[in-house]
């Protein structure tokens, strides 16, 4: 699969600058105003009382801050954070490694937690709700069980796929929050502060133009204003207004909607040759070549939440909005 420049998947490109532009308190973290005022209360709470913070889930799209928040989580606690993820705990034995070198109140982040496996995710329970681990001594008829208490820990997960997890697992955290999509106006204050922090001149207009192709992400709004900075500093005056903005954006060919060309192929090709649909996934991705679980995955998401694309019983359909943007008449 090539790189896509609004892909929201974490990509090499994003990991220095990404950190950079983390935000580090509740303070700083714009939008997802439900989940924050949650947690701040919890945070409160856990620390008037002394206690480790109930364990939190979080789930969402990739991109939208999940990782983000972990560590804001533990800033706020004024704790340690511990980050692993789910296919980089192999054993029962490399979870039990982790779980004994925490601190009193600690937080542990296991990223794409839907990954553990079955073993490991047993020894978690014990862990999660009791802060013991059991651990079995001998073999055969000899064995025997010996629980070791644990200090007490906050354990955070993060899943895109919250539908993947066991239910004895999701039944375990006591605070379960689902990041939404940011609003153009959330993505513009965050545009605005990263060109802050990256030091980059920026009008307001320029924000909004980046944050209305940004495919409610911060992530893709974060990587489409490094790339409008590229512009403006080798062709402009090293300002991002509104008009450099769109210029640059269409040089990159993101375009109103923040599609790129993949996503005007998959949707022109069912427009010209299957008059709009219905059409099958399968037909769809030999289309444009590409599997049909990436099309499903990867394509299709974005072009369904702005409602371009329609998953029927008889397979995809493109919608009266998808061919108003491409300027295009609905066949009768
Ligand atoms: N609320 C926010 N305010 C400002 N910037 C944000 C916010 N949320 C995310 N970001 C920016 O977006 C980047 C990506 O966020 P993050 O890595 O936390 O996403 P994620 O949900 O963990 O993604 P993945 O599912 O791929 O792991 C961060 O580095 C940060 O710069
Ligand atoms: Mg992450």
């Amino acid at each position: 699969m090539e790189e896509r420049i609004i892909s929201a998947h974490m990509a090499e490109e994003d990991a220095t600058v990404e950190f950079s532009l983390r935000p580090r308190y509740l303070s700083e973290y714009i939008g997802q105003t439900r989940v924050k005022e949650n947690l701040k209360v919890y945070i409160e709470a856990a620390k008037m009382r002394g206690e480790a913070l109930d364990h939190v889930l979080l789930y969402g799209p990739p991109g939208l801050g999940k990782t983000t928040l972990s560590h804001i989580i533990a800033n706020e606690l004024g704790v340690h954070i511990r980050a692993t993820s789910g296919p980089a705990i192999e054993r029962p034995g490399d979870l039990a490694a982790i779980l004994t070198n925490l601190q009193p109140g600690d937080l542990l982040f296991i990223d794409e937690i839907h990954r553990l496996n079955r073993s490991v995710e047993e020894v978690l329970y014990p862990a999660m709700e009791d802060f013991a681990l059991d651990i079995v001594i001998g073999k055969g008829p000899s064995a025997r069980s010996v629980r070791l208490d644990l200090p007490p820990f906050t354990l955070v997960g993060a899943t895109t796929r919250a539908g993947s997890l066991s239910s004895p697992l999701r039944d375990r955290f006591g605070v379960v929050s689902r990041l939404e999509y940011y609003t153009e106006d959330e993505l513009t204050l965050i545009v605005q502060r990263a060109a802050d922090l990256l030091g980059v001149a920026i009008r307001e207009e320029g924000a909004v133009e980046i944050a209305r192709r940004a495919r409610g992400t911060p992530r893709v709004a974060n990587r489409l204003l490094k790339r409008v900075r590229d512009f403006v500093q080798v062709q402009g005056d090293g300002v991002i207004t509104g008009e450099a903005a769109r210029d640059a954006l269409d040089r990159i060919q993101v375009d109103k909607m923040g599609l790129d060309q993949i996503d005007h192929k998959l949707l022109l090709s069912i427009i010209e040759n299957f008059r709009g649909g219905p059409v099958g996934l399968e037909t769809i991705a030999a289309t444009i070549g590409e599997e049909a679980h990436t099309v499903e995955d990867v394509y299709e998401p974005y072009l369904m939440q702005i409602g371009f694309l329609q998953r029927t019983p008889r397979g995809r359909v493109v919608t009266p909005k998808c061919y108003e943007h491409f300027g295009l008449e609905m066949p009768t």
